[in-house]
């Protein structure tokens, strides 16, 4: 199991690993700001303060939302994000 702690939503859950964030917050009911879900619209946009090394490399499709967007090394889209190992990962929207 990993856990996400939302630090926005000051909430935190255990998820096993290979869940995604989208899908986790659906089935939790947290409220972190979703729109288009595929990685274009950066309104998913946040800080990864704790556990980068617990997620999914960054996708091409990622990678250019987040270069156009000017977006800071330690900052994903939680739309794309993926628990890929155990340990614990802390999110912060930047829109919320
Ligand atoms: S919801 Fe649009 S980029 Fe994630």
């Amino acid at each position: 199991m990993a856990k996400i702690v939302f630090k926005s939503q000051n909430m935190e859950v255990d998820v096993p690993t290979g869940s995604s964030v989208a899908e986790v917050c659906d089935s939790k009911n947290v409220p972190f700001p979703f729109s288009c879900r595929s990685g274009v619209c950066t309104t998913c946009l946040c800080n990864v303060l704790e556990g980068a090394e617990f997620l999914n490399e960054k996708g091409d499709n990622e990678k250019m939302t987040l270069e156009g967007a000017g977006a800071k090394d330690n900052q994903r889209l939680g739309c794309q994000l993926k628990i890929e190992k155990e340990g614990k990962v802390v999110l912060e929207s930047v829109e919320y």
